[in-house]
């Protein structure tokens, strides 16, 4: 009996870990339902908008920034299992180039190592929703890999390494890098090619030393090639994170911890130091400044890639570090940077006071605000 009584206690303890287990994952995954409706409606608002069906781009738009917008669109679909967006890769320029076998994509990326580089980023999620949904994802795939390669030929000794930010060669700079080290291990993950890990360990020692990290944790612009220095220009909040999601994408090949200890090194830096009232801010959000275009995008992209870099870090400790900051992003941006018809203007961190930029990368910059804080903030 009390032998029987010893199994059943093992048993239910099982059952209950079992089932705590269960609970763990759950809660990591479960989506925050009325943060999602809240994207839904901005993602929306953004077709209506701003795509034009005709050409495949967001009118005011770019190459790179619509690029990121069909990430997020189809990252949106992901999230809530729907089909709303389907017709958008279709007709979209990116797409049916990605599609045509014959694409000439030197002409296509006009020389831009970061473009490419989103491009690849767009390029795979797209396909994650196509393979998702039982589709043939191939073309998207077989397309990324062709931009891969070329990037990977614009690497040199040149400051003792790293690629290039464009065909001319007269910059190296941190984005093009981080995205290397991202695509490079995103890459491994996808296709356990160990020329993609090898370029993803190569890039992370490179852009370490490189000196573009400041003593305060976040990354200047780029380097000085007269000197090979930090160039001390703008630390971007979206450099912060694109960092972060390429290593946490190479602890995730390689177990190693401490690239997730490196990572959040950039993370925090831009919470202490690149926000007002709690909520991202760019420089150029700032009274005597406005964010150009491209700017416009970069706290979305912060927000994308600790998505990312939470969803490979795969630690519900992580998760808990970052959950109330991402809430508090969508909480300000409802509060401070929306409109009425749901369009996102630039500006996040205090009530517009006439300086938000309205556009469609300001748009699709909150709208993945909103599909982070879904799935990894605070509801
Ligand atoms: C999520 O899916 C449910 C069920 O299909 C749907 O009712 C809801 O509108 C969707 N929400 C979003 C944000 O797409
Ligand atoms: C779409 O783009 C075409 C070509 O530039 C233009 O003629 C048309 O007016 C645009 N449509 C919308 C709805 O903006
Ligand atoms: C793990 O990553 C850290 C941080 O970049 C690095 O210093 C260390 O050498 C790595 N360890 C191994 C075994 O590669």
């Amino acid at each position: 009996m009390a032998v029987m009584l010893f199994r059943l206690s093992i048993f239910l303890a099982a059952i209950t870990a079992l089932l705590e287990i269960g609970v763990a994952a759950n809660s990591r995954r479960q989506q925050c339902t009325t943060t999602l409706s809240d994207a839904k409606l901005v993602a929306d608002q953004l077709q209506l908008h701003y795509y034009n069906s005709s050409t495949g781009q967001y009118n005011l738009g770019e190459l790179w920034t619509d690029a990121n917008t069909l990430e997020d669109l189809h990252n949106l679909m992901l999230a809530n299992d729907s089909d709303d967006y389907e017709n958008a890769a279709d007709t979209s320029y990116i797409a049916k180039a990605a599609l045509d076998p014959n694409t000439d994509w030197t002409k296509f990326l006009g020389g831009s190592n970061d473009d490419a580089q989103w491009i690849i980023l767009a390029l795979w999620k797209i396909a994650d929703y196509k393979s998702a949904r039982g589709q043939d994802s191939s073309a998207y795939i077989s397309s990324a890999a062709k931009i891969y390669d070329m990037i990977a030929r614009e690497w040199d000794d040149t400051c003792g390494g790293g690629v290039w930010w464009s065909t001319e060669h007269t910059y190296k700079n941190a984005i093009t890098n981080e995205l290397f080290l991202l695509t490079s291990a995103a890459g491994y993950l996808r296709t356990k090619n160990e020329a993609y890990l090898e370029n993803a360990n190569k890039e992370w020692s490179w852009l370490i030393a490189s000196g573009m990290r400041g003593p305060n944790g976040l990354f200047n612009d780029g380097l000085d090639l007269k000197t090979c220095q930090n160039n001390g220009q703008t630390t971007w909040t979206y450099n912060q994170a694109v960092v972060a999601s390429g290593l946490a994408a190479l602890y995730a090949a390689t177990g190693n911890t401490s690239l997730l200890d490196q990572a959040e090194v950039s993370l925090d830096a831009t919470i202490v130091s690149l926000t007002g009232n709690g909520i991202l801010r760019e420089s150029c959000d700032l009274a005597d400044e406005t964010c150009n275009h491209d700017q416009q995008i970069f706290k979305g992209i912060w927000t994308k890639h600790v998505q990312y870099y939470l969803d490979n870090a795969n630690d519900i400790s992580r998760v808990a570090k970052y959950s109330q900051f991402l809430g508090v992003q969508h909480s300000g941006i409802l509060l401070h940077a929306t409109n009425s018809a749901h369009d996102i203007g630039s500006v996040w961190y205090t009530a517009d006071q006439g300086r938000s930029q309205w556009s469609p990368e300001a748009s699709a910059s909150g709208l993945q605000a909103f599909i982070s804080a879904a799935k990894y903030g605070s509801c």
